[in-house]
């Protein structure tokens, strides 16, 4: 391997402990496998769970922790069996690095759904070492969890499609809702949202977004292309839009109550369930019932389909709107997420931290 030898050689950012601060860490990975591919990262975008396990909201974070699941750059190294990517290529790395391959669900190429599904971070490869993210200056990654990106789509803007874009992206797709003038409500503009909102539309669907605050009607409208605006405490427009949409993206991360989105459906509706709530979640049955309403779940998409999603996101021309941050601004990006305080989603500038320094030899 000689001189890349040096490129195993890891610097990122980790936690330490349920403070979720980061800092700097060194770490080797593994030399390239015969179906290995080694990224140089570029960019890396910020989801909600990075704030989550690094601060251990889960109850299952392990210590150091290198986040990040949102992962675009270029290909630095590949294994001698690597037939679809070589030196140069632009990139991506989602939620997932490695599957069985043999289940049911992988073997229908909807591998998320692999009980024995690998974790691009806080998880362990197939080598025994745990997984680290993408706040890195290198990853390396079994080449079947290795997307090109379109040479069309801006790397930084491209990130959070591979979470936040394929979560509300797959749903879609699976459930049908690509059908031209249908109407379809957003709950929650955070990442998943707004990006349910730019799917929604480029798909030709008519969009409501739904919110608590009046705040987000101008945005919602002008910034993303909206076509109505829905006040969810306000019960008299909630009255006025009983049985008006045919679907319901609901994005919302807390507990939150069902019913008064279920009367929203019309006759064969469908509240797709994107935010992962801590607690259970309640709804009358009746609500569901009368009306042949469906309730349903959907976790991220297959690398298949995000393949898929950045094709169309090319054709569409739909990107992520992000705020680039430099890597030293990542603690205080973790307290703005935490308060919804992003335009949508944070992109860290993982390639800027290292431009100045000679890599390490
Ligand atoms: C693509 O989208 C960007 C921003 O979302 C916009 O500035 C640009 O004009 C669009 N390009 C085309 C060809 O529609
Ligand atoms: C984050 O905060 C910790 C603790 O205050 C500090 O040690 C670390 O350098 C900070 N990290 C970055 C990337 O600024
Ligand atoms: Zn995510
Ligand atoms: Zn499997």
């Amino acid at each position: 391997m000689g001189s890349l030898d040096s490129l195993h050689h890891v610097s990122g950012w980790a936690a330490h402990d349920a403070s979720g601060q980061v800092s700097p860490i060194g770490y080797t990975v593994r030399e390239t496998g015969p179906n290995d591919v080694l990224i140089k990262v570029l960019f890396c975008g910020i989801c909600h769970t990075d704030l989550h396990q690094l601060r251990n909201d889960y109850g299952a974070s392990k210590y150091p922790m290198v986040a990040g699941h949102e992962v675009t750059g270029l290909v630095a190294e590949v294994g001698k069996d690597v037939k679809g990517f070589k030196d140069g290529d632009r990139v991506g790395v989602g939620c997932l690095v490695g599957s069985c391959h043999g289940c049911k669900p992988c073997k229908q190429d909807m591998e998320q759904y692999c009980p024995k599904r690998i974790w691009t971070y806080n998880d362990v490869s197939p080598d025994g070492r745990p997984t680290y993210g993408g706040f890195a200056n290198f990853m390396i990654v079994d080449q079947s969890f290795v997307l090109k990106i379109p040479d069309n789509l801006p790397l930084d803007a491209a990130a959070p499609l591979l979470c936040a874009g394929i979560t509300v992206y797959s749903p879609m797709k699976h459930f049908g809702m690509t059908e031209p003038g249908k109407r379809c409500g957003v709950i929650g503009l955070g990442g998943v949202g707004h990006m349910g909102v730019k799917f929604a539309k480029a798909f030709g669907l008519h969009v409501t977004v739904i919110s608590t605050s009046p705040s987000k009607e101008n945005e919602a409208r002008l910034v993303l292309g909206a076509d109505a605006f829905l006040l969810s405490t306000d019960e008299k427009q909630m009255q006025a839009a009983a049985q008006s949409l045919d679907y319901i993206i609901d994005t919302v991360p807390s507990p939150h109550p069902l019913d008064p989105y279920l009367a929203l459906l019309d006759m064969n509706g469908k509240l797709i369930i994107l935010g992962v709530v801590p607690s259970p979640l309640q709804f009358v049955t009746a609500n569901i019932i009368l009306g042949r309403r469906l309730i349903a779940g959907s976790f991220i998409g297959s690398i298949k389909e995000t393949s898929e999603m950045l094709n169309f996101c090319v054709e569409k021309n739909v990107s992520c709107l992000i705020e680039t941050i430099q890597a030293d601004y990542l603690n205080k990006s973790m307290k703005r997420l935490e308060k919804n305080d992003v335009r949508y989603r944070f992109v860290v500038d993982i390639g800027k931290a290292f431009e100045s320094k000679p890599q390490a030899s």
